[in-house]
């Protein structure tokens, strides 16, 4: 407010008075207009200094002015158990109370009919924002695995009612599509029992699959038959470009990240050994948020008659391999980091226990999501400002690539250092580009390319590449491809098979 003068001793009252009307009517006039612009969001000191607040400062995703509408409650939520009706009702009452933070739909239904609800949470549930990304949280795929299912309806209800008065939580929801999936197994789950820690009565789905031995697998070939709740996961993934997924399970305590399989023989595996991405790096930074945030996870105490896990996580095939697993599907086809989280020894602990199972995992499932924004992200134009779908892209060295969306965006989750980004097109000439990535907010890159040289007609398989090229969100050979991924390009097992195990 420098420009408001200090009123002269020597002014008459009514002129001090008038001059004093106008600079409070011109700041106030100013203040709105940088409100409603967006510019300058003011970010409280307590979140000044944190990833999340930089990100917010500057731009990513643009800020909106606060609403202080809204009900302040939820619905109400106990720490009890919700069958299919109750989960249903819930899910529904959360979505009309809160109209324009949340949308609620189905990917399709399960083996008996039962709707496999997705809620999304964020400032913009129905559209898709450019530049912001999409991540998810699915629980319960193995049914009698309960706590992960009620951590996701605490969840939602924490971000609905936290959102006018959480400074992280608003940050989040103005800035990422939060995806929450409660469960992907409602008929195990109906067959379940409270109580019961071990055993499968209520794992499988209603025909007798294990739907996290159910995808397509990269390594080895999958002999089970595709199940329903399956292909719906399958078409979802093919749908939105998830960037960040968590995947709750329970049975254990740990933080799991990809590969769960590997390449190695039946027999090789029976002394499970690493199965590493070329992004070990950053799976185990994600793994470590979740165990480190949790107020157990990281301590790596074994559950009864296990083993621990130092800090709390572990490399999945590590653990156990396993074939047609959901987060080595992902990340292989999609391109999205999931990991897995046993969140729970006890696999249906008594409904007593959920306060405190809410307690532990709060924080790891807010602070989970928010590394969604670490890394680059950007968009890939021709040489008219136009998108391009489809690209292929690949960090330089980690050869499991991703591809961009229909409005020729990208994301990759990566930790602070120098990189190339490569991006590869049948139509365009390859490209290299460098970038650094730091600490604190994401970098921003746009990629722009320019036609190749063969006249049209002439595209698609005679088009080759100045180099050899990898993106494995191409089907590996001997499976159906996934909806809306052409089967075409240049998938080279041996280089992979080099990169990973060489
Ligand atoms: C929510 O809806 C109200 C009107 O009902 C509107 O004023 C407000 O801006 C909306 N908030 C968001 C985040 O869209
Ligand atoms: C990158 O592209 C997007 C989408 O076209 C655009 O909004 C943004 O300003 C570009 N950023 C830079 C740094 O050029
Ligand atoms: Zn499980």
């Amino acid at each position: 407010m420098s420009h408001s003068s200090s009123a002269s001793p020597r002014m008459k009252p009514a002129t001090w008075y008038i001059s004093m009307l106008i600079v409070a009517f011109l700041y106030i006039y100013l203040t709105a207009i940088q409100y409603i612009r967006g510019e300058e969001l003011p970010v409280p000191q307590t979140v000044r200094q944190s990833l999340h607040a930089r990100a917010v400062r500057e731009g990513f995703g643009g800020s909106k002015f606060l609403s202080k509408q809204g009900p302040i409650n939820g619905p109400t939520l106990g720490f009890e158990y919700h069958n299919y009706d109750d989960l249903t009702s819930y899910l529904r009452n959360v979505n009309s109370m809160f109209p324009n933070i949340t949308a609620l739909y189905s990917i399709g239904k399960s083996s008996q009919g039962r709707e496999l609800w997705v809620l999304v949470v964020s400032t913009s549930p129905y559209k898709h924002v450019l530049g912001i990304p999409n991540v998810k949280y699915v629980a319960n795929m193995h049914g009698n695995e309960a706590v992960g299912r009620e951590m996701m309806l605490h969840l939602i209800q924490h971000l609905v009612t936290q959102y006018p008065r959480d400074e992280y939580v608003r940050w989040l929801l103005e800035n990422t599509r939060i995806h929450i999936m409660p469960s992907m197994n409602p008929d195990g789950y109906e067959v379940s029992k409270e109580g019961t820690c071990e055993g499968a009565q209520g794992r499988y789905n209603s025909r007798g699959y294990d739907l996290n031995r159910n995808f397509p697998d990269f390594f080895k070939t999958n002999n089970a038959r595709p199940q329903i709740e399956m292909e719906h996961v399958k078409e979802w993934l093919s749908k939105i470009q998830f960037v960040l997924s968590g995947n709750f399970h329970g049975g254990a305590l740990v933080a799991s990240y990809p590969f769960d399989n590997s390449a190695k023989s039946m027999f090789q595996s029976l002394s499970s050994s690493e199965s590493v991405t070329p992004d070990d790096d950053t799976f185990k930074h994600l793994a470590t948020v979740y165990s480190t945030n949790h107020k157990r996870m990281y301590q790596g105490r074994p559950c009864k008659g296990q083993s621990g896990f130092k800090n709390g996580i572990t490399n999945g095939a590590k653990w156990y391999p396993l074939i047609g697993g959901m987060q080595d599907f992902n990340y292989i086809w999609h391109g999205c980091m999931e990991i897995t989280l046993e969140i729970s020894c006890c696999k249906f602990p008594l409904a007593e226990d959920l306060e405190r199972y809410w307690r532990e995992n709060k924080e790891s499932l807010l602070r989970f999501l928010g590394e969604s924004h670490r890394g680059v992200r950007g968009f890939v134009h021709d040489e008219f400002g136009n998108p391009i779908e489809g690209v292929g892209l690949k960090i330089k060295d980690r050869d499991v690539g991703f591809k961009t969306t229909r409005h020729g965006e990208y994301w990759r989750i990566l930790l602070p250092g120098r990189y190339v980004l490569e991006a590869y097109h049948d139509n365009y000439e390859p490209k290299e580009a460098e970038f650094y990535v730091v600490d604190d907010r994401p970098t921003l890159l746009n990629v722009t390319l320019s036609r190749n040289s063969a006249s049209p007609g002439q595209y698609g398989q005679h088009s080759v590449p100045a180099r050899d090229v990898i993106y494995l969100n191409q089907p590996p050979k001997g499976h159906p491809p996934p909806p809306e991924a052409p089967a075409s390009g240049f998938f080279n097992f041996n280089r992979i098979m080099n990169t990973f195990f060489g």
